[in-house]
């Protein structure tokens, strides 16, 4: 009796055989379906603007409504990590940023100090010198002498007009805007007091 129902159905080594199969079947038409065709384009869900149009700078082409290749800019749109500075570039506008502007950075904070020195050493130094004298490697070889940021009246300049100056620049002196950001800006100012403080 027994060996009667074992006899009618499958054997277990068919049964598995089949599986096989079909699991195999599976897995080439599973690859079939993802294999990518490169030769087209697929679908794109959310391209995110990976694939926007690019547009040669200062070309006519309009990829944008009313023959447009570029749009404006929102109004307050800033770059990120930008400070607008509301300020001209002349004295009157220098003297102003030294009234309403003031120094974020604290001479109690050695990190800052250590990484003012470090910006004073690579973007200052070539002009003004070590010691801020201003008798830098660029002066021996020929670039005008920059007054001394070590004078009394050197000292009496606002921290604000200082960050006005580095950051616009005045007569010889090059702005520095774009080389150095703003915190580290006001680093290098606390330098320039250290400086002038341990000047004889
Ligand atoms: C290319 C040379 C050059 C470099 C680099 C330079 N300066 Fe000057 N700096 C000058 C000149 C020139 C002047 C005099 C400006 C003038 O004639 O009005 C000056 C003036 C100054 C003064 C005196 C301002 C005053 O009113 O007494 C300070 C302070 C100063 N620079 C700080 C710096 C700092 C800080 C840096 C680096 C972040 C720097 N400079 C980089 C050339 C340079």
């Amino acid at each position: 009796m027994n060996g009667d129902v074992a006899r009618s159905g499958p054997s277990p080594i068919s049964r598995f055989l089949v599986l096989t199969v079909v699991v195999i079947g599976l897995l080439v038409g599973f690859r079939w379906l993802v294999t990518p065709d490169t030769s087209r384009r697929h679908l794109e869900f959310f391209p995110d603007m990976a694939t926007s149009p690019a547009v040669e700078s200062q070309s006519l082409a309009a990829i944008l409504p009313f023959g447009l290749s570029q749009q404006a800019l929102p109004d307050g749109v800033v770059a990120r990590g930008a400070l607008p500075f509301p300020y001209g570039p002349d004295a009157e506008e220098a003297a102003r940023a030294g009234r309403e502007l003031r120094s974020p950075m604290s001479v109690e904070s050695e990190t800052d100090m250590q990484r003012g020195a470090d910006v004073y050493r690579i973007h200052c130094s070539t002009c003004h010198d070590a010691t801020g004298a201003g008798l830098g490697p660029a002066v021996m070889r020929g670039m005008l002498q920059p007054t001394s940021m070590l004078s009394a009246a050197s000292k009496q300049v606002p921290d604000g007009t200082l960050f006005h100056l580095l950051t616009k620049g005045r007569g010889n002196m090059p702005a520095m805007a774009a080389r150095i950001d703003v915190d580290d800006r006001w680093r290098a100012i606390l330098h320039v007091r250290r400086l002038q403080a341990e000047a004889p």
